[in-house]
């Protein structure tokens, strides 16, 4: 038996490598028929192998499919939703809307806005004392002439001068008014760039395609937009049932002080807290992400606050310096912020992981990657496979966490004398799940061993941190830099019972189904929730209205996105869009008697 066994594992299992070298060389020299055996060997136990890789391959494919079945629960999608009620309406202006006389007058009507240059700076007096401010007046003249039935049928208040707000007033009371926004103000035209336009920047000029100038796009299109909609709607003789407010700033990109803040106390006012059914204003458009379409009203807006760093000590001549001045103490806090960066997290409760749900279910992503997605919502490592992969892309990284920015800097008076002072501010953009308290706790605690190394008392915000047990050498001071730090905003309600997002959702889907694009390639559009990584005047419009979206329906898809910097230009069939969407929406709002 045990010869045989030998026999056995020389002739089919032992590998030539491992049989010892001082045996006869003869052995090795196997007989023909052993060799074919041998390799038979080999190949049967290399099938097993592939086939069994497959066969574990086959197994994972199904398995990842299994898990990732039903992704679509994570991005609930709602119908196309139509006029009804309003069906006739709908159908005769969409009607107009394809005509080639509309579309000549609604370009020269944006075309007109654009050429009155209606610039805001940071920094300016109120109004009445800057006369930079009349450059609006003219806006308001325009739009007077050009929208006669607005102007005879709206009811207009002009707020601190310059703000705007119509309304038409509808039959029934009982349904809570639709707010819809937009600003009057662009970014000023940097004059060392106006030779790199290639139109001017406030000519309006139409080149067939395009139409040009800064406002084109950000935001006079949407406040055009808003003005030709409602026009047509009066000249087709419709009647609102549902009260609609159009309110519109005129220093959104300096801050909304004068505008918006205005225009918010006159809103709560005459309408009262939360007695708006929806807001929408300006913010995210229609995109095409991981091969697939969608559109990205923002739901969420970050926080923001500048937390000023003051030091003090000692003054006197710099021919007997001590070891750390005022600047050097700076500095080092500054390296400490430096090397404590804010780390960006995907927060289960914020806009952008419903944002990242929807590009797992619907965008054309590998398995692997959509199975974490799905996992993310309970397993923290699949939340962190689903940031390594989606952080690669600045927009969503730059949406999540909190961030921190060095922006201004100054101290000292004379090279040869100490500075008492040095101060410094940073800007901190706020996550939508944290809050003021939070990064003032964490700015505090950043400097609070740093201040004791120094022999400094440190105040923050207010509060005595150390104090009590002095002399100290000198202080350190955080505070709130202009006093403009707010929290991030309020998040509109996005679950499946949330009926203005639903109401949104179904005109966005409704509108881009009945577009020229989706006519030609078919693709399918999906809604999902946003954030937007800057603020718009909503920030002073929370107490209106518990459902407030940013959202353009604008594609970004454009050959001049120049929004900000040179080369602002809007495609022409891109607005005729957002006038069919704003009809639909004010159609399906006013029909509507569930928001
Ligand atoms: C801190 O500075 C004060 C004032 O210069 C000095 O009196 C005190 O001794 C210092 N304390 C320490 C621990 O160095
Ligand atoms: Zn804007």
């Amino acid at each position: 038996m045990a010869d045989l066994k030998q026999k056995y594992e020389d002739e089919l299992f032992l590998p030539e490598h491992i049989q010892a070298p001082e045996q006869s060389p003869t052995v090795s020299r196997r007989p023909r028929s052993r060799r074919l055996l041998y390799s038979c060997g080999v190949v049967y136990l290399l099938i097993h192998l592939l086939w069994a890789e497959s066969l574990v391959n086959y197994l994972h494919g199904k398995w990842l499919d299994y898990t990732t079945e039903s992704l679509d629960a994570l991005c609930p999608q709602t119908e196309g939703l139509v006029p009804v009620k309003n069906q006739q309406t709908a159908e005769d202006l969409h009607s107009l809307f394809a005509t080639e006389n509309f579309q000549t007058k609604a370009i020269e009507w944006l075309s007109g806005a654009v050429q009155i240059p209606t610039e805001s700076y940071d920094r300016m007096d109120p109004v009445g004392q800057d006369s930079r401010w009349l450059a609006f007046g003219p806006l308001h003249d325009y739009l007077a002439e050009a929208f006669p039935l607005i102007y005879s049928t709206l009811k207009l208040t002009k707020v601190n001068t310059y703000g705007l707000i119509y309304e038409w007033t509808g039959s029934d009371s009982s349904l809570k008014p639709l707010l819809l926004t937009a600003h009057q103000d662009v970014v000023p035209v940097d004059p060392l760039t106006v030779d790199k336009w290639v139109q001017p920047p406030y000519s309006g000029h139409f080149d067939g395609e395009y139409i040009w100038g800064r406002g084109s796009s950000d935001d006079k299109s949407g406040l055009i937009g808003l003005m030709v909609t409602v026009e047509s709607l009066i000249a087709n003789e419709f009647k609102p049932s549902r009260t609609i407010v159009l309110a519109f700033g005129f220093d959104e990109e300096s801050g909304g002080i004068y505008g918006a803040q205005t225009l918010s106390h006159e809103l709560l006012r005459v309408y009262g807290e939360y007695a708006f059914s929806m807001i929408v204003d300006e913010g995210n458009g229609i995109s095409e992400k991981y091969g697939a379409l969608f559109a990205v009203p923002a739901v969420a807006e970050k926080g923001y606050i500048n937390t000023k760093i003051e030091v003090k000590s000692p003054g006197g001549h710099s021919s007997i310096p001590p070891e750390h001045t005022s600047i050097g103490i700076l500095a080092s806090l500054l390296v400490q912020y430096e090397s404590n960066p804010f780390k960006p997290v995907i927060g289960r409760t914020t806009a952008t992981y419903g944002t990242i749900q929807c590009y797992g279910a619907h965008g054309d992503l590998p398995k692997k990657l959509k199975r974490a997605v799905k996992r993310s919502t309970k397993s923290d490592r699949a939340m962190r496979e689903v940031e390594d992969f989606f952080f690669q892309a600045k927009e969503i990284k730059a949406q999540v966490g909190s961030t921190q920015a060095i922006d201004l800097i100054t101290g000292g008076v004379k090279a040869n004398a100490l500075p008492e002072t040095a101060n410094a501010v940073v800007n901190h953009r706020i996550a939508s799940d944290s809050s003021v308290a939070a990064v003032q706790e964490r700015d505090t605690h950043l400097v609070k061993s740093l201040a004791s190394h120094y022999n400094l008392s440190l105040t923050a915000f207010g509060q005595d941190v150390i104090g009590s047990e002095g002399p100290y050498y000198g202080s350190i001071t955080l505070s709130d830099a202009f006093g403009t730090a707010f929290e991030p905003a309020p998040v509109t309600p996005t679950d499946p019972e949330a009926q203005a997002y639903k109401l949104l959702s179904g005109t966005i889907i409704s509108t881009y189904k009945a577009s020229e694009e989706y006519s030609e390639n078919h693709k399918p559009i999906y809604v999902a929730p946003g954030m937007s990584t800057g603020n718009t005047d909503t920030r002073y419009y929370w107490k209106l209205s518990k459902n407030i979206f940013r959202y353009n329906h604008k594609s970004g898809n454009t050959k001049w996105p120049g929004v900000h910097t040179i080369n602002e230009a809007v495609k022409a069939t891109s607005y005729f869009e957002v006038v069919k969407f704003l009809t639909n929406l004010i159609l399906n709002a006013d029909e509507s008697n569930q928001i």
